[in-house]
């Protein structure tokens, strides 16, 4: 496999940074994964206006010679030389403050931020969304600033390391009671015949996925509110389902030991889904 490392097209598996690299020290960086179909991105100015906020927000900055241009055709080289032309696949883009003597505090100025890019086949999970998945909850041991697509995702990890050991697709993080979002994804729950999110505050990263399931909804008609579920709604809701780059949309059938509604995958999440099919699978627009 290929992958861009700092300006250049190398062998993944050659693909090295420093040890003084303050992403490996300090987890001092963002990321972005991009969905791509058969060779086309889906949705890519969201993902890189969410990536260029969370630059801004840490003051990497953009790094020179990455304007959005360039990171478009790196990505569409990533998959044309890969074999990723066909399909369902992922990009992957990181960019770190850069190497540096290690000091808390920012490095000297013209540190250069190291830029890392790779693509991936994506494994369809379409058993998994035919029968729906179970979760585990966990409580929500983040930041306040869970809206930035940091590289800091240590309660992540061990949030999803508890679900996979309780044998559960995804950790549902709580925190006050309240369901945030997943290790990985956002949580949408139907209550009361009314679609519910945790609204897009610093407590959960805006996912581009429940952008797109959110817009989605209103064109289906479906009732919606961005207005978090608790867990103790839970108990008597219809649905619920997680969102992401790397699910679409996922039915959730049970939460610890309890069955979601009637305990098989809803209809709600059905029509978001096959919308969201028929949005990535659409020709693209003469001209375009
Ligand atoms: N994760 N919430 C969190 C904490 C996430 O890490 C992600 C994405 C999402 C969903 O966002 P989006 O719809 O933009 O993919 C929500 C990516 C896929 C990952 O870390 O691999």
């Amino acid at each position: 496999m290929i992958a861009y490392l700092n300006g250049e097209f190398v062998d993944r598996s050659h693909a090295t940074v420093s040890v003084d690299d303050r992403g490996f020290l300090f987890g001092d960086g963002v990321y972005e994964v991009t969905r791509a179909h058969d060779g086309r991105l889906f949705e890519p100015e969201p993902h890189l206006r969410r990536l260029r906020r969370g630059l801004d927000a840490l003051a990497i900055g953009t790094p020179t010679d990455l304007d959005d241009a360039r990171l478009l055709e790196i990505s569409d080289r990533l998959l044309q030389e890969n074999g990723l032309h066909a399909g369902d696949a992922t990009v992957y883009v990181q960019i770190t403050r850069g190497a540096a003597a290690r000091t808390h505090h920012f490095p000297p100025a013209g540190t250069r931020p190291t830029v890392y890019a790779s693509a991936s086949r994506l494994p369809a999970p379409d058993d998994a969304r035919t029968r729906g998945v179970s979760v585990l909850l966990v409580p929500d041991q983040r930041w306040a600033r869970c809206d930035l697509k940091t590289i800091n995702l240590l309660p992540n990890v061990l949030a999803k390391q508890d679900a996979v050991v309780a044998g559960a697709y995804e950790a549902v993080m709580v925190r006050g009671g309240v369901i945030t979002e997943g290790a990985s994804t956002n949580v949408f729950v139907v209550l009361d015949g009314v679609l519910r999110t945790h609204p897009a505050t610093p407590r959960i990263l805006p996912g581009i996925t429940r952008d797109v399931v959110l817009e989605l909804a209103r064109d289906l008609g479906v009732s919606l509110a961005e207005d978090a579920a608790a867990v103790a709604d839970l108990a008597h809701a219809s649905e619920m389902f997680l969102t992401s780059t790397t699910n679409d949309v996922m039915p959730v059938v049970r939460v610890d030991a309890t069955p979601i509604g009637n305990g098989a995958p809803g209809p709600v999440a059905r029509r978001l889904y096959d919308a969201m099919r028929k949005r990535m699978l659409a020709p693209v627009p003469a001209g375009a």
